[in-house]
């Protein structure tokens, strides 16, 4: 593996478990058109954003919504999804991370956000980790969401920092394909058999560190 300059992380159940909180709110949107959505389904909306989200969802019911309507249904689960993470305090960062950003900083290796989320700053500042990033390249800055490269590659420009010489951390599998198309060394968070086609995959940041990363 190359020398790693820099470090690119994605948000949503990577930096804090607000997976489990977008889910809970596409199902209940889910549940009031009359259908469920399993845990399964939900892994396919990891990495995309609201709006594919929203179509996805849709078409696993089965249902069809007026633009209009679509638009109404994105709000109401975004106005819950922000509801129940607003009940996250700065205890909520996913355990092992702070100190992995703590040992990049000491290091000077740069870190940097690439996340599908309009709504990553306002999380960040909510778990108090705004300062950790050098660069935040958010769902407000791209125009094509994950497995496209773009997010990333923004990322690695925005630090000056060639893309072999970048490592993202992914827990979706969409994520973990943006990352290897933009020439990156990915890293899955989660479990191997569903990110197949990361370069390594760790359950988690606790025990992880520069040395791991470095003898990968
Ligand atoms: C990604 C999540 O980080 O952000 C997706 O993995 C989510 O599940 C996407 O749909 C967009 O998030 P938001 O906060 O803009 O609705
Ligand atoms: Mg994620």
């Amino acid at each position: 593996m190359p020398s790693i300059q820099a470090c690119l992380f994605d948000l949503d159940g990577v930096i804090v478990d607000t997976a489990q909180f977008h889910y809970i709110a596409w199902r209940e949107m889910a549940q009031d058109l009359g259908f469920d959505l399993t845990r399964e389904e939900n892994e396919r909306l990891k990495g995309i954003s609201r709006m594919e989200s929203l179509e996805i969802v849709l078409s696993i019911g089965g249902v069809e919504l007026s633009e209009d309507e679509k638009i109404h249904r994105a709000t109401v689960k975004n106005t819950r999804y922000l509801e129940l993470c607003m009940q996250m305090t700065s205890d909520d960062a996913l355990p092992g991370v702070r100190e992995f950003l703590d040992e990049l900083k000491q290091n000077q290796i740069p870190s940097g956000l690439g996340s599908a989320s309009k709504n990553a700053k306002v999380i960040l500042e909510r778990i108090d980790m705004l300062h950790y990033f050098d660069t935040i390249v958010d769902g407000t800055r791209i125009t094509k969401g994950k497995p496209d490269p773009q997010v990333f590659l923004m990322g690695a420009s925005d630090l000056k920092v060639a893309p072999e010489h970048c490592a993202v951390f992914e827990d979706a599998v969409a994520g973990i394909q943006s990352a290897n198309a933009a020439g990156m060394f990915s890293v899955g968070i989660g479990e191997p058999s569903v990110l197949t086609e990361a370069d390594i995959v760790v359950p988690g940041f606790e025990g992880f560190g520069l040395a791991q990363l470095e003898n990968a």
